[in-house]
């Protein structure tokens, strides 16, 4: 058995900050003061270049990667990631499934999969991750107060972001969901820049804005060569409770910018009140209502994924 140990706030804390500083003191350009400070930016520009790109690797022992993504917030990206991975483990349950929770300043997956412990830490100074509905989980929002702010800057998020990704004895895993933080920023390109992805998935409401962001991301995954698995269409209809009349309450545009990025729209998920009381709940609609038309449509996506992760392949280092 490990010699573990609950990872408690202050240490953790302690151990991102001291990565930080390491990582930042390493890389700390000498400042010249007989050049202008143009001079000074593009030398720093230059030696950043001269480093090049991170090599692309895999995770140990873990098969393939999924980054659910889109540009705006509040569209329904953990909502997505949590039901898919849940989803996955259902229709494929003899396939190991880990929801990682990249989004650090504004974690979901404690909540939404129902776990409020600290992982435990191994031998080999790894986080053991929390599993709750036979999903291995691990989130930013396990190593923080719930109602303390994460108040960082870029570099600290990153190394937070490495731990969260490297030092997590994710074991063997066949499919490793990550939900993402709004936008195409640093998060994303770091995840696309250091590892495998074998897709993305991107979700988006039907609405003008949301869809206007997606693209961008969209365009950013394909600069990348990262393949877009597909659009998730989310909050696309809602019926009435009363009369049962199903309304599109915003646009349909999905479908033209679907065939102008070339990508299919894999599912298109009902606004539901069921979906909300599940994610608060910490039950996905997938396990609370595993018959219900919603939960229907997230277990067709999580088919969906797994045709299109089939048809991937593996990467090796
Ligand atoms: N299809 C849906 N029907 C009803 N509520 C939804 C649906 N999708 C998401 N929500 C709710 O919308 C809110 C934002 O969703 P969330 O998944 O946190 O978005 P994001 O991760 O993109 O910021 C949450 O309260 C969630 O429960
Ligand atoms: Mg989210």
């Amino acid at each position: 058995m490990f010699n573990t140990a609950r990872l408690h706030l202050s240490e953790c804390l302690k151990y991102l900050r001291y990565s930080g500083q390491r990582q930042h003191s390493k890389h700390n350009t000498s400042i010249d003061p007989s050049k202008t400070k143009q001079e000074s930016l593009q030398a720093r520009q230059q030696e950043i270049m001269a480093r090049g790109l991170p090599k692309r690797k895999r995770i140990k022992d873990v098969k393939q990667i999924l980054l659910v993504a889109s540009g705006k917030g509040g569209v329904g990206k953990s909502t997505t990631a949590v039901n898919l991975a849940t989803a996955l483990k259902i229709v494929e349950p003899r396939k190991t499934v880990g929801l990682l929770d990249a989004d650090v300043f504004g974690p979901s997956v404690p909540v939404m999969m129902n776990i409020h412990e600290s992982p435990m830490v191994n031998h080999d100074s790894f986080m053991e991750p929390l599993i709750n509905y036979g999903v291995k989980c691990m989130s930013m929002g396990f190593l923080i107060d719930e109602k303390s702010p994460v108040v960082w800057r870029g570099l600290m998020v990153m190394s937070a972001l490495d731990k969260l990704v490297n030092h997590v004895a994710w074991g063997s895993l066949d499919y490793l969901v990550i939900d993402t933080p709004p936008g195409t920023g640093d998060t994303h390109l770091s995840l696309v820049q250091n590892l495998f992805i074998a897709g993305a998935l991107l979700v988006t409401t039907p609405q003008k804005v949301a869809l206007e962001v997606t693209r961008r991301g969209a365009n950013m995954f394909k600069k990348l060569d990262v393949p877009v698995a597909g659009i998730v269409e989310n909050m696309s209809t809602v019926t009435c409770p009363k009369c049962m009349t199903e309304v599109s309450l915003f646009g349909n545009d999905t479908v033209s910018l679907a065939k102008e990025l070339g990508v299919d729209i894999l599912q298109k998920i009902p606004m539901h009140e069921s979906i909300a009381e599940g994610s608060d709940s910490g039950r996905p609609i997938v396990l609370s209502a595993p018959k219900s038309k919603q939960a229907e449509a997230y277990k067709e996506l999580a088919e969906h994924v797994v045709i299109f992760l089939s048809k991937q392949g593996i990467k090796e280092d």
